[in-house]
């Protein structure tokens, strides 16, 4: 699904504040105090509460595996003037009906700054860029109004409500899901990018 781009793990984004980079061992010590955090936990369907050092040493082994096989884009979210310390993470991941979904979260003293709407819109420009995926879908709870207004800076639109399941806590909750189609987007950008049909592997032959 995703491009040979992605899966080397030289593969950054930067934006004005941010650097995205891999995941990588080094960041178990600090993933365990931020994701650690029941606040953000809660909020997230696959981070385990209490988090324990190995469930950090196997969400860094387990994204770079995603990220090496092309199922999945997991990014560090760092600082740019400190690319080694992780504010967060950032995800595009495909779903097993072939969408590409957009995930996210940030410690939480790094609430507040715009940090991850920017990383957002950083790693939808890329997915728009370099995949094919017509449209990026996310789910969020109905009571994590900071995640509704991260998707709707970006630009995504409700399309509906469901029940999902939180692996990591056992339960079913009500969500919102939001879809940004790459024609908005491109709107958004204020230019318009190729859609996938008009790429020239879709091209029908004379
Ligand atoms: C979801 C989550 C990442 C949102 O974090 P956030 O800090 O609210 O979102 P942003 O980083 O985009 O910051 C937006 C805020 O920064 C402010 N801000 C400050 N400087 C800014 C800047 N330069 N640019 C943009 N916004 C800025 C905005 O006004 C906004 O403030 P407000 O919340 O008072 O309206 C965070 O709450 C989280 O990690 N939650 C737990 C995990 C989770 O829910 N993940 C999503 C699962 S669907």
């Amino acid at each position: 699904m995703f491009p040979d781009l992605f899966r080397d793990d030289v593969f950054t984004l930067e934006t004005a504040r941010l650097f995205l980079r891999w995941p990588k061992a080094k960041d178990v010590a600090t993933l365990c105090v931020e994701a650690g955090d029941r606040r953000v936990a809660e909020s997230h369907a696959v981070i385990p509460h209490p988090y324990r050092p190995e469930d950090a040493v196997a969400f860094v082994s387990e994204a770079r595996s995603q990220n090496l096989e092309g199922r999945g884009l997991y990014l560090a979210i760092t600082a740019r003037k400190d690319q080694e310390r992780l504010l967060g993470v950032a995800s595009l991941r495909q779903r097993p009906t072939g969408e590409v979904s957009l995930g996210y979260w940030l410690g939480v003293s790094h609430w507040g700054k715009g940090y991850a709407t920017e990383a957002a819109q950083a790693l939808l420009d890329a997915a728009f860029l370099y995949t094919n995926a017509p449209a990026i879908i996310a789910g969020v709870r109905v009571t994590n109004d900071r995640s509704r207004a991260v998707l709707e800076r970006c630009g995504f639109q409700y399309v509906g409500s469901g029940m999902s399941q939180r692996p990591a806590w056992g339960d079913t909750v009500h969500t919102d899901e939001y879809r940004l189609s790459r024609r908005l987007w491109a709107s958004l950008k204020g230019w318009r990018a190729p859609l996938p049909t008009e790429r020239p592997e879709f091209r029908e032959s004379a």
